[in-house]
């Protein structure tokens, strides 16, 4: 939630707002110390609008909190487009990475109430069903997802990565990939409120402040352990996500290998897409950095499935 000008407003992602669709909300932009009234709600947000804000690099919006249902109705309202087999499907796989991005951000109110965690696993399942609805599409996301430029791109990128992954190493049931999409979505809520700018590389800490960083797993977990409507394997995948090698991780310097098999999945992809977005410009570079220097980090044949997908899809 952010404050502006005495007022609170929710940031909502350019990508989740559709062209040429009438808005039942209004959005407002801010820049340079302005806010400024952009869409009123029931009008259209034409293309050409939608195209000149992405243009000048605007990727976030605001619009007042008492119109958050309103939004959240017409993000639903998207969802119901994914099995629309008559609408192309770059414009659905736009709408599933948007809506992931989305529950991403806004996961630290979605676990407040049961009402809200439950809306926020239906959102879920939806994408999940449209990942499962066609061969390929999980892969059409990442590519058009592209390298992470934020926290939310990053925890939309792992989800779709690591459901991958779990496929293509045997783990199919739909409730154990419902667990791991939702931690997935929510393994840094533990970051929301560290005063640390998110897009400092791990490497450009200060000593205080990476020490502050290294407690966002448990901190993380310590935020939905006490929500008895969330699954307690998903407190488990969220503190122990930065574990890795013999030790090599944290909190815990825990042996990846005494980990389940669903933990050693999210993790991986989470320290993949980490390198990708901190440490290189491309993800063909990345994923060279990662396979040299990361090998030794996680089980040979989760390497050699992960290489896989990212060669073949
Ligand atoms: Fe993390
Ligand atoms: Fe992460």
């Amino acid at each position: 939630m952010t404050k502006l000008e005495g007022k609170e407003f929710i940031p909502v992602r350019l990508s989740t707002l559709r062209s040429d669709e009438v808005v039942p909300f209004d959005v407002f932009i801010y820049v340079a110390n302005h806010q400024i009234h952009y869409i009123r709600r029931g009008d259209p947000f034409e293309k050409n609008r939608i195209d000149s804000l992405r243009s000048k690099g605007v990727h976030k919006l605001f619009i007042p909190l008492e119109c958050e249902k309103s939004y959240l109705g017409y993000l639903d309202a998207g969802l119901q487009q994914l099995q629309n087999a008559s609408m192309a499907v770059e414009k659905r796989t736009t709408i599933a990475n948007s809506t992931l991005m989305n529950l991403a951000g806004s996961a630290d109110r979605a676990i407040e109430t049961e009402f809200r965690y439950r809306d926020m696993e239906n959102r879920v399942q939806k994408v999940l069903g449209f990942l499962g609805s066609e061969n390929g599409i999980a892969r059409k996301m990442l590519d058009q997802s592209g390298v992470a430029q934020d926290e939310l791109q990053h925890a939309s990128n792992v989800n779709t990565l690591a459901l991958i992954l779990a496929e293509k190493v045997g783990i199919k049931a739909p409730k154990d990939l419902l667990t791991l999409s939702m931690a997935a979505l929510m393994h840094d809520i533990g970051k929301v409120g560290l005063p640390i700018d998110p897009k400092t590389p791990r490497e450009k800490l200060t000593l205080p402040e990476l020490e502050l960083f290294k407690t966002h797993p448990q901190r993380g977990a310590d935020m939905v352990a006490d929500k008895p409507y969330i699954n307690p394997a998903i407190v488990s995948l969220i503190a122990n996500h930065e574990e890795m090698g013999n030790g090599a991780g944290f909190p815990n310097k825990k042996r990846i290998e005494t980990l389940p098999l669903v933990q050693q999945v999210l993790n991986i992809c989470n320290e993949y897409d980490r390198v990708c977005t901190q440490q290189c410009a491309t993800a063909f570079q990345a994923t060279k950095l990662f396979f040299l220097e990361k090998v030794g980090l996680f089980p040979l044949p989760l390497v050699q499935a992960l290489a896989e997908v990212l060669k073949t899809g």
